[in-house]
């Protein structure tokens, strides 16, 4: 039996890759305007880091990790998520103390033993950005302002601002408290996982997406009607910078998301293009988390993109040429001086191809055809046979696009060339 791909993963074809180039070519340029630098962390790091970080009691913790023991016994976790460890690595470097405006981004695999459907896989890619030490809400506008840039820079245009504020330690145990009252009175109405959730974790209740329990989900307590003051000014002033940059979004009271770190903002866009997995990207306020886990009391913000999601929503735009030139060697003796002319025309920065099976010529016409090269470069006996009289090496350059045909002198081949693509 032949090997498949595991269950939850895919395969990134060749002929998909172009997407994927876009954007994260976008991610890097427009990151850089905003101030942000790429960090790179290891795929896997200890289990504890991911419990302690997004909470023993999430989906994602108690469900969804690949987790597994190494050869010492120690608990090791395929990262589900980018942010605990890039807080990780921002403590054990003292990132804080160097760099004065600490904003950094990554792009790369995570990893969720979630059921697949469209959409949902078990190694997807996320691009995920974090501001550090900010306090302001003018950096949660910042942070909203920049993902939505960032899908523009992708031409994703059909997407939905939703916004929220969780709270804080100050008034969310109140909160959590009413709500968890309420839920015990509803409790028999609701489905088992929401049963369970009133005792594990109340807050999950509201992002519960079964049919049955919403009436009674409508009808509970919301965190925005009990903010303490200093969260409810925060929520506003984000609310109102975000209408000031002319900026739409729409709250909801249940955006409360799938990880334990949030404070105050919390915000998701999601694209009716995308089908039931329609979330796009999430982020929001985790202001204790770095002080949780055993760093300085500093703020952080921050967002990640679904790569898998967005791509699909990336316009398919133009392939990029695959083949500038074609080298023919057809004569006997020509693959030598073909073999350095397809090293010249590389340092060249063109992208050069040869067919080293010698086919016939129809063949590699064909060939050329297929791979879409501007040129064919020819070198049979006739080409031979004038430089052995002439002394300088002369090639038959086909311009396939035009079906027009010139002898080329090899030293003014690139010339030839360039000036024809660029033209
Ligand atoms: P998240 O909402 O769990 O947030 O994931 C962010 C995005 O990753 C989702 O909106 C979705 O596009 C994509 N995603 C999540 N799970 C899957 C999956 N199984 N298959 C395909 N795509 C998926 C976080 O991960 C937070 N760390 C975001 C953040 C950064 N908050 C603050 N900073």
């Amino acid at each position: 039996m032949t090997i498949q791909a595991v269950r939850g993963t895919r395969d990134i074809l060749p002929d998909e890759v172009g997407g994927w180039h876009r954007v994260e070519a976008a991610a890097r340029e427009l990151f850089a305007r905003y101030g942000y630098r790429e960090l790179r962390t290891p795929v896997f790091e200890q289990t504890e880091l991911f419990a302690r970080g997004i909470g023993a009691d999430t989906d994602i913790v108690s469900k969804e990790m690949y987790t597994f023991a190494d050869r010492d016994f120690s608990s090791l976790t395929l990262r589900p998520e980018a942010t605990a460890g890039i807080v990780r690595a921002v403590i054990e470097h003292n990132l804080m103390n160097t760099d004065p405006a600490l904003r950094v981004y990554a792009i790369g695999p995570m990893f969720r033993r979630e059921r697949p459907q469209k959409g949902r896989y078990r190694q997807f890619h996320q691009v995920d950005v974090e501001a550090f030490g900010f306090t302001s809400p003018t950096i949660d506008a910042e942070v909203v302002e920049l993902a939505l840039a960032f899908l523009d820079a992708c031409g994703v245009k059909q997407r939905d601002l939703v916004l929220n504020s969780v709270g804080d330690s100050t008034c969310r145990p109140a909160y959590v408290e009413r709500l968890q009252k309420a839920l015990r009175e509803l409790a028999p109405s609701l489905c088992g996982d929401c049963q369970r959730r009133v005792e594990t974790n109340p807050l999950r209740v509201l992002d519960c997406k079964v049919p049955q329990d919403q009436a009674a989900i409508d009808t509970l307590p919301r965190i925005t009607d009990h903010l303490c003051a200093p969260c409810g000014d925060h929520f506003a002033e984000v609310r109102r910078q975000l209408e000031l940059l002319g900026i739409p979004y729409r709250l909801s009271h249940r955006l409360v998301r799938g990880l334990d770190y949030y404070v105050r903002t919390t915000f998701e866009v999601t694209s009716s293009a995308l089908g039931a997995q329609s979330s796009i990207l999430g982020g929001g306020r985790y202001d204790g988390l770095v002080k949780d886990l055993g760093g300085p009391d500093l703020a952080g913000i921050g967002f990640a993109v679904g790569l898998e999601r967005l791509v699909s929503l990336v316009p398919s735009g133009e392939a990029e040429p695959r083949c500038d030139v074609f080298l023919m060697p057809l004569a006997a003796g020509a693959l030598d001086p073909a073999l350095r002319l397809q090293r010249r025309l590389r340092a060249a920065g063109l992208r050069v191809l040869l067919d080293p099976e010698g086919r016939s010529v129809k063949s590699r016409m064909k060939q050329a055809d297929k791979l879409g090269a501007r040129f064919a470069a020819i070198l049979g006996d006739d080409e031979l046979g004038r430089h052995d009289k002439l002394g300088a090496r002369v090639w038959t350059l086909r311009d396939m696009a035009q079906s027009t045909q010139d002898l080329v002198d090899e030293d003014a081949i690139v010339e030839h060339i360039k000036g024809r693509l660029n033209g």
